[in-house]
């Protein structure tokens, strides 16, 4: 599990785990903003609480990561990016990754000094077609305008990613954080890897994680 606080670089790291390890990303956040694309029920539910950077309620969180690990293609091993994000959702993923055979077994929290987050935000933009995610000044295109994962050249900003809104899902998240890094310290399986540093260093570390552990 990619644990970090919003823009500690959870969807970035993600993006490489994948081409190396070829694992499922299953990421909260992502499902959410597929289902408010889609304008389905959930959707509609979810996007009421995402927009004012609030969490969405754990019965409905919780019902989606629990289909989703019931699938097969993670009977192998799955990558949960941005769940669990409280204790009710760390005991509920206890239980239920338990009762379907899938525990977790490793959590890597990319840590990032606060003040950093604000700008990582706000200068974040992500490709329409294919999802990979840039910033302006710290991780631009190498092309401009050219996505260089897909080659396509459209590009959007995050609702969520207003100032005034990433206030509060920073606050929001902050509030959690600590309980949850204790549960799973002391379950023995949490391991803290810097994110300030670039992005190929952090994704250096994480490989040095997950190399151990398989
Ligand atoms: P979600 O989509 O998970 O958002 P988040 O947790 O706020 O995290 P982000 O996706 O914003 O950040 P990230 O860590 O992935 O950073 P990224 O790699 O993009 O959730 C959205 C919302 O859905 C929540 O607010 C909530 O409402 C709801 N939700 C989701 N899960 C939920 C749950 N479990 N329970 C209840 N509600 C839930 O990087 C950010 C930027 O920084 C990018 O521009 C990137 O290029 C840049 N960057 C990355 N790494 C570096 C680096 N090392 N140096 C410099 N820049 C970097
Ligand atoms: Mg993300
Ligand atoms: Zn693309």
């Amino acid at each position: 599990m990619l644990m970090g606080l919003p823009g500690a670089g959870k969807g970035t790291q993600a993006e490489k785990i994948v081409d190396q390890y070829n694992i499922p990303h299953i990421s909260t956040g992502d499902i959410f903003r597929a289902a408010m694309k889609n304008n389905t029920p959930m959707g509609l539910e979810a996007k009421s609480y995402i927009n004012k950077g609030e969490l969405v309620p754990d019965e409905v969180t919780n019902g989606i990561v629990k289909e989703r690990l019931a699938k097969d293609d993670v009977d192998n091993g799955y990558m949960l990016d941005g769940f669990p994000r409280n204790m009710a959702q760390a005991e509920a993923l206890d239980q239920f990754g338990a009762e379907l055979g899938k525990p977790l077994n490793c959590v890597i929290n990319i840590h990032v000094d606060p003040e950093s987050l604000m700008e990582r935000l706000t200068g974040r933009y992500i490709c329409r077609n294919c999802g990979a995610t840039y910033h302006k000044i710290f991780n631009p295109t190498k092309v401009e305008g050219t996505c260089d994962r897909c080659g396509q050249h459209e590009f959007y900003q995050r609702e969520d990613d207003k100032p005034e809104t990433v206030k509060n899902r920073l606050e929001v998240n902050i509030k959690m954080n600590t309980p949850l890094l204790d549960f799973y310290k002391k379950q023995g399986i949490l391991h803290e890897v810097d994110g300030n540093q670039d992005i190929d260093k952090v994704f250096a570390d994480i490989k040095a994680v997950l190399d151990q552990i398989n």
